[in-house]
């Protein structure tokens, strides 16, 4: 059985106090709820990932990364490679976010170059994706979203399959208040899931979880989530504030 996550994506927020605190009030209130098959994700900055980690101990929070370098080392000012998160016990990294791919000019040639690397080190990979507007409005989005994964990801052993998560983020609901519907939401996750059968096989398709992001909120988790193929999401504003967050953990 595939598990279902609620991954919170921090993005460039909250300070090392502010981070121990968000991560504080969500284990406290997670506390009391039974998460079977349930996991809780969240992704601090690189440098709060310690303190964090610190204070996700002994509650169901995974502490996991919003990026890595495909290197291994070298003279990459400024990046962090997966050995460094391995060293601080972080066993799960974000590649592909569409804010990576648009700012900071990330290819699906780059990103399967982290994806490889990621997998060498046995890391778990978020795997992110989606359309963009204009690819929506023109009813391109089926295929942009076949050729992100094919060049991201089809590469890939199914073997490596046990250490990939998928999130659909149509870049056009990512921040923006815009969510796609349920319906356009399962339409897209039970096509994704489609692809895995074709290209792999029943076990790779049944076993992956596929996360919808994009402005999810405590007021439209339940419906989403609802949806047969949707098995959780990748929150970003509504998981800086610990009861949205735990709002929408309980939707699932
Ligand atoms: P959002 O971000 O929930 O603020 O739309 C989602 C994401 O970027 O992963």
């Amino acid at each position: 059985m595939r598990s279902k996550i609620v991954a919170g994506n921090w993005k460039m927020n909250n300070d090392c106090k502010q981070t121990k605190s968000l991560v504080k009030g969500i284990k406290k209130t997670i506390k009391k709820l039974s998460l079977e098959n349930t996991r809780v994700l969240v992704a601090p900055t690189f440098v709060n990932l310690s303190a964090a980690a610190k204070r996700a101990i002994k509650s169901k929070i995974e502490v996991v990364a919003q990026n890595m370098h495909q290197a291994s080392n070298g003279a990459f000012t400024g990046e962090i490679s997966a050995d460094m998160l391995k060293s601080i016990d972080i066993k799960t990294v974000i590649i592909g976010h569409s804010e990576r791919r648009s700012i900071f000019g990330e290819t699906d040639e780059l990103l399967a170059k982290k994806v490889n690397t990621a997998i060498e080190k046995e890391l778990e990979v978020i795997f992110c994706f989606g359309e963009q507007l204009e690819d929506r409005k023109s009813d391109n989005h089926f295929n942009v979203v076949k050729n992100q994964l094919e060049k991201g990801l089809f590469h890939l052993e199914s073997i490596a399959w046990n250490h990939i998560v998928l999130a659909y983020e149509p870049v056009w609901a990512i921040g923006t208040g815009e969510t796609a519907s349920p319906e356009q939401a399962q339409e897209m996750h039970a096509f994704i899931r489609n692809l895995l059968e074709e290209k792999y096989n029943t076990s790779v398709a049944d076993t992956t979880s596929i996360l919808y992001g994009g402005s999810v909120k405590p007021s439209n988790a339940k419906e989403i989530f609802s949806k047969e193929d949707v098995d959780g999401g990748l929150i970003g504003g509504a998981s800086l504030k610990a009861e949205d967050f735990v709002e929408i953990i309980k939707a699932i």
